[in-house]
Parts: C-alpha cells; sequence; structure tokens
C-alpha cells in the first residue's frame, strides 16, 4: 500500500477499528496463502501492545502474537498479572515482510498512518512498543531501545513504555528479565 492522499482521507473518516480493519484489508496485499493481521482485543482496551509485523503463524491465521514470541509475551504478560484478553494487540506492518526480514523504511511509512488510527480509536491509556521497530514508529525515528528502554516516554497524552521485543530476548538473560521488568512496571501502572 502506498498512503496516497485519498486513503489519508479515507483514515480520518474511518470512524471505528471494524472500519478500520476493512480499508486495512483492502489496502494492504499479503502473499498468497497469507492474511494481513490487522490486531486484536478490546475495541477501547486500556493497555495497547504494538509488536514489529506479523511472522509465518501470525499470517497464516491472522492473528498477532500466537507464535512463539507470542507465547513467550503470553508468559510475561501472566507474570506481570497482566491478562492477555485484555489489552489490544497490533504490529507496526501488517502483512509479513518476506522472509520475516525486518521491515523496510517504507514499508513502516506505509503502514504508520493505520497504526496512527489504530491508536486514536483504541484510546489506550498506556502504550507498550516492543522492540526498536515499534518504538521508532511510534516515538521517534532516531530512538534507540537501548537508551530507553524501560524509561516512560509520552506520546499525545499516552504513557509509552518502550522494551524489548519477546524475540530479541529467547537467547539473552538479561534482556529476557528487562523486559519481564518492563512489563510489572507496566501492570502496576494499570492497577
Ligand atoms: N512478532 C511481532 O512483532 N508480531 C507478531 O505478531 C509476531 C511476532
Amino acid at each position: 500500500m502506498t498512503v496516497g492522499t485519498a486513503v489519508l482521507t479515507d483514515l480520518q473518516a474511518v470512524r471505528d477499528l471494524e472500519a478500520l480493519r476493512d480499508l486495512c484489508l483492502r489496502e494492504f496485499s499479503p502473499a498468497p496463502g497469507e492474511q494481513a493481521v490487522f490486531g486484536e482485543g478490546p475495541a477501547h482496551a486500556r493497555l495497547l501492545l504494538i509488536g514489529e509485523a506479523p511472522g509465518k503463524q501470525e499470517a497464516e491465521s491472522g492473528r498477532p502474537f500466537v507464535g512463539n514470541a507470542g507465547r513467550l509475551l503470553n508468559k510475561y504478560l501472566q507474570e506481570a498479572s497482566i491478562r492477555r484478553e485484555e489489552a489490544y494487540l497490533t504490529n507496526v506492518v501488517k502483512i509479513r515482510p518476506p522472509g520475516n526480514r525486518t521491515p523496510r523504511i517504507s514499508e513502516v511509512k506505509d503502514a504508520l498512518p493505520v497504526l496512527l488510527r489504530q491508536i486514536e480509536l483504541v484510546g489506550p491509556r498506556i502504550i507498550v512498543c516492543l522492540g526498536s521497530v515499534a518504538v521508532q514508529a511510534v516515538l521517534d525515528p532516531k530512538a534507540k531501545i537501548t537508551e530507553i528502554r524501560g524509561q516512560w516516554q509520552e506520546k499525545d497524552g499516552i504513557r509509552v513504555m518502550p522494551t524489548y521485543h519477546p524475540s530479541a530476548v529467547f537467547r539473552d538473560e538479561d534482556k529476557r528479565d528487562l523486559l519481564k521488568q518492563d512489563l510489572r512496571e507496566v501492570g502496576a501502572a494499570l492497577r
């Protein structure tokens, strides 16, 4: 999808997540056999979790965070006393980048207007940015996750917690502890 003026106008006219999902499914073209992954969760969740892009299992099922990274995320959410069902989960990029590569800057730019409208429609109290693609898309293209992770940021009046992506912590115990610590901080802030 290249976000032309027409689509940007449509985005502002979109009044709810269902209509935004329809627009997203119309505009993004996944590979054959795959689906766009729009996001899921309560329409006005207090917590919004943003990942990078769907992986293989997500693109096959059309749901975010259902593969290995998702299972790890579920575990750490539970440990932080955060119920996944109460959070809204999505990604910056809505279709799987070929070979699961990191999304290109152009792909992030194309997807960003949809994500920003999604944030407005959900209207969360807290956003968790999982990994540097989400951190840079939501907060600042120059932000370095190693410098700001674990420190509350703000975007349009919403508190934002930048932290590691679950895929980045599989083989790194230190990062794993920091991700858990950041989610505990988010859990406490929600209560
Ligand atoms: N990684 C992500 O960033 N998002 C998903 O939905 C799955 C894996």
